[in-house]
């Protein structure tokens, strides 16, 4: 049985008070609201992570994820974090290529693999991103482009290493943008890297394996999305940055 998941990508926003002022907020809605099981997972900025960290230890269903993890154990990358460090502070889960890192920042699928291995190595569960750009889609090459990015980035681990992954598929040309992928796009990208999935490792992992949805998720389109049958939740940037919208998209499972 695979998680339902509901992950906020904060992204460069909040600075530390506005932070700790959303994590509270999410926090007591939680504590005070009806909800289904869904794994709620704030993805903060790195200098936000201790603090968060230590105001979620009483929250059972309330994880913490990175935007970002360094590929190298250790060493003279300045300005770089690692996983190890990720981990000292009580991070669960890592987001790793995001399209943000891959158009701004370079990364290849190359080295996501690397980032992948060192953070599962350290106890980190990646939030793996794939997505493809509007040219893409055009072109109507995007499953094949999105099941590359899977292949060349995951499907190095043996058996036991992928079950620990989670997957989000985002459009490019959803991102930010207001224009959401309609459920149809969504749930026939989704049931493809299934089955890409279940080529390589098998259908049990397959099933097992979440697959997120990002994209200007939002509360009015998020009960539509999530009914899906392949849909296990969602990646949320904008929305994650109001906790009434956060917690209203969670609860739409
Ligand atoms: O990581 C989150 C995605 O980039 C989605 O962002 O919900 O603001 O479109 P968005």
């Amino acid at each position: 049985m695979r998680d339902k998941i509901v992950a906020g990508n904060w992204k460069m926003n909040n600075d530390l008070q506005e932070g700790i002022k959303l994590t509270s907020e999410v926090v007591n809605m939680v504590q005070d609201e009806v909800m289904g099981n869904v794994r709620i997972v704030l993805g903060t900025p790195f200098i936000h992570l201790t603090n968060v960290a230590k105001m979620l230890t009483e929250s059972e269903n309330i994880f913490l994820a990175a935007q970002n993890c360094n590929e190298h154990e250790s060493g003279a990358y300045t300005g770089e974090v690692s996983a190890s460090m990720l981990s000292s502070v009580g991070t669960d889960y890592v987001i790793l290529g995001h399209s943000e890192r891959r158009e701004y920042f370079g990364e290849t699928n190359k080295q996501l693999a690397a980032k992948v291995d060192i953070a599962l190595g350290h106890g980190l569960i990646p939030i793996f991103c794939c997505g493809e750009s509007l040219e893409i889609r055009e072109a109507n090459d995007h499953f094949e482009f999105v099941c590359q990015q899977l292949t060349e980035s995951l499907f190095h681990l043996d058996t036991e290493a992928f079950s620990k992954i989670v997957i989000a598929y985002e459009p490019i040309w959803a991102i930010g943008t207001g224009k959401t992928a309609t459920s149809e796009q969504a749930q026939d990208m989704h049931a493809k890297l299934r089955t890409h999935i279940a080529e390589k490792y098998g259908t049990s992992i397959a099933d097992d394996t979440s697959i997120l949805y990002g994209g200007s998720c939002k509360p009015s389109n998020a009960q539509e999305l999530f009914a899906c049958p392949d849909v296990d939740g969602g990646l949320i940037g904008g929305a994650s940055l109001k906790s009434r919208d956060f917690i209203d998209i969670v609860k739409s499972f």
